[in-house]
């Protein structure tokens, strides 16, 4: 089965709006189409109104990194899954494990966001990965299975079909030591079994799954080759709109 790739960038607490204007300039008519690729810009939330005016017509693709878990209500400080919709992003980051481990976010509060993001028709990055402990005790696929039945209980099958999973070593965020191809490849192949095992080999097969944690225009193709690997979320390289445009060469 062909799944499109799919490459995001997570700027993750970086930029002013300005510098995020400038960005979209630089790349909103560099992009291959999106026939060949899904490319995403995930950036805090005060700087997609401005992105998304100035993306509009092109090929590239926004998206939040965390929203609430109910539309509106007395949340002080909390962005809204339905403002996030109205103003058209297409996808939202959950789970990532920098909430995970300085807002304590948990299974269960990743869970209600993936289903009210989902309620409003956008598409959630549902974020897993495991701590240097684990992966040296040897638990990285245990850990990954249960994180991934928790985020997705609950969810139809067609829900889970269009999301996109990415999966990010948390001893391979901003370390400069990604996991390599193979080990990507494998644990990106655990979460599709886990899929398969709770909804089906229709629903693995279409769900698309990407690698994150110090990818760069040079590493890029090699785990875009991996079977397993649909797409990147990188942090560092998607910073400058360079880098980030050299992300997507294994396109051409
Ligand atoms: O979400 C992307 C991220 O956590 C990976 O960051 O800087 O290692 O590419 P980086």
């Amino acid at each position: 089965m062909s799944r499109k790739p799919i490459i995001a960038g997570n700027w993750k607490m970086n930029k002013t709006v300005s510098e995020a204007q400038a960005f979209v300039e630089a790349v909103k008519n560099n992009i291959p189409s999106k026939e060949l690729v899904d490319t995403v810009i995930a950036a805090p939330a005060l700087l997609l109104a401005p992105m998304n005016y100035l993306r509009q017509g092109t090929d590239l693709q926004l998206s939040a990194e965390n929203a609430y878990f109910e539309n509106a209500g007395a949340f002080t400080g909390e962005t809204s899954p339905a403002a996030i919709a109205d103003l058209g992003i297409e996808y939202i980051v959950i789970g990532h494990s920098e909430r995970r481990e300085y807002f304590h976010e948990t299974d269960e509060d990743i869970n209600k966001k993936a289903k009210a993001i989902i309620a409003n028709g956008v598409t959630p990055i549902v974020c897993c990965g495991e701590t240097l402990e684990t992966y040296e005790a040897g638990k990285t696929a245990e850990w990954v299975e249960g994180q991934i039945t928790a985020a997705l209980k609950d969810l139809t099958p067609e829900q889970v079909s269009n999301l996109v999973i990415a999966y990010e070593p948390i001893w391979a965020i901003g370390t400069g030591k990604s996991a390599d191809a193979n080990t990507a490849d494998e644990t990106c192949g655990v979460v599709r079994a886990t899929v398969e095992k709770l909804y089906g080999k229709n629903v693995s097969d279409a769900v698309r799954i990407q690698y994150g944690g110090s990818v760069k225009p040079e590493n890029v193709a090699e785990y875009m080759s991996k079977e397993n690997v649909d797409g990147a979320l990188v942090g560092g390289a998607a910073l400058e709109a360079e880098s980030f445009l050299a992300l997507l060469d294994f396109v051409k």
